[in-house]
């Protein structure tokens, strides 16, 4: 007796799932190849080389991490390739179990690394994702796929090829999602070739908004001069937003005021150790004394705000950068 057909909303019930992490990974991928930055070496701090090489001596995988250092081109590229080829796999439903598994796979490697030292541990997005593909890797794509068009097609021909007709269709169909992969990735690639800046400084900013002995007073009063002692920090927020600035004196009269939010995902870094500011999130670390970036993944510095001191009061001023 034939099964009626599934028609309960449950059928859908992992298609946004699907597509959501499906498009992230394409996105992702070609992000990647699009990023001037990414595969250079070590020396660039928004590299995947400079990434690899900070948290390697943390990571329960550092030996990988420093081969990836070795050889940051091949590893950068198999990374960008390996998301285009997950993403695309993901959203057609081709090998949609295969394609779960590689996502699941790259997004352990990166919780391992990047998001290992993210503290508390369900900060870290990656340990989300790679939640986020485990039903995939147990339900794979039956629906709305190509595979699902291969096995249909390959249970209406002559008995005993079904097998047969799912490789060869499902050979043919990956070739040529492989081809549209590569074509898209070496046409990203190329033109990141021909905008990148000759001399792309890896993002670094200099400078920090100062301010010194009595000003004017322009800008809204944030906190008493005593709070923020030569070599001290404190976070205020920002008058409007709300948003963590850190003051500082490095040194007598001189304030500097620094955007907390970080410029990678807008996480809040947190207060300046040893010079400088870490990401929680993903571990970019910016210098405490100009808000540059030291490390990516973030590729902009810390914006900056303007900071004046009148009588016993700061006053912060509009974001200069
Ligand atoms: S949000 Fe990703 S490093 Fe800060």
């Amino acid at each position: 007796m034939d099964t009626p057909p599934d028609r309960s909303p449950s059928r859908y019930a992992l298609l946004p799932l699907r597509l959501f992490l499906g498009a992230t990974f394409v996105y992702a991928g070609l992000d990647k190849l699009a990023d001037p930055h990414f595969l250079a070496g070590v020396a660039d701090p928004a590299s995947m080389a400079a990434q690899a090489h900070a948290v390697a001596a943390h990571s329960p995988i550092g030996a990988l991490l420093d081969q990836a250092v070795r050889s940051p081109t091949p590893a950068g590229l198999a990374m960008a390739f390996g998301e285009l080829a997950v993403g695309f796999g993901t959203l057609l439903g081709l090998w949609g179990r295969l394609a779960a598994l590689g996502g699941a796979l790259i997004n352990l490697t990166l919780w391992l690394s990047v998001s290992w030292g993210v503290h508390p541990y369900y900060l870290g997005n990656d340990l989300i994702y790679l939640m986020a593909w485990v039903p995939l890797v147990l339900a794979g794509t039956p629906q709305y796929s190509l595979d699902e068009l291969i096995a249909r097609h390959a249970r209406g021909t002559a008995a005993g090829r079904g097998r047969r007709q799912v490789l060869v269709d499902g050979g043919i169909a990956t070739l040529a999602v492989a081809g549209a992969v590569l074509l898209t990735g070496a046409g990203v690639a190329r033109s990141r070739g021909r905008t990148a800046a000759p001399s792309a400084g890896a993002g670094t900013g200099t400078g920090a908004g100062t301010g010194t002995g009595a000003g004017t007073g322009t800008g809204t009063a944030v906190a008493a001069v005593a709070s923020v002692p030569v070599g001290g920090v404190l976070r205020v927020a920002a008058p409007g937003s709300g948003d963590p600035v850190y003051l500082q004196q490095p040194e007598e009269g001189r304030y500097t005021a620094l955007s907390g939010v970080c410029t990678h995902s807008g996480c809040t870094v947190n207060p300046p150790e040893d010079g400088r500011f870490v990401c929680p999130c993903h571990n970019s670390c910016f210098d405490a004394a100009t808000g540059a970036v030291l490390q990516g993944p973030a590729t902009k510095a810390l914006a900056r705000f303007g900071i004046t001191r009148t009588g016993d009061q700061l006053h912060l001023g509009t974001e200069t950068a």
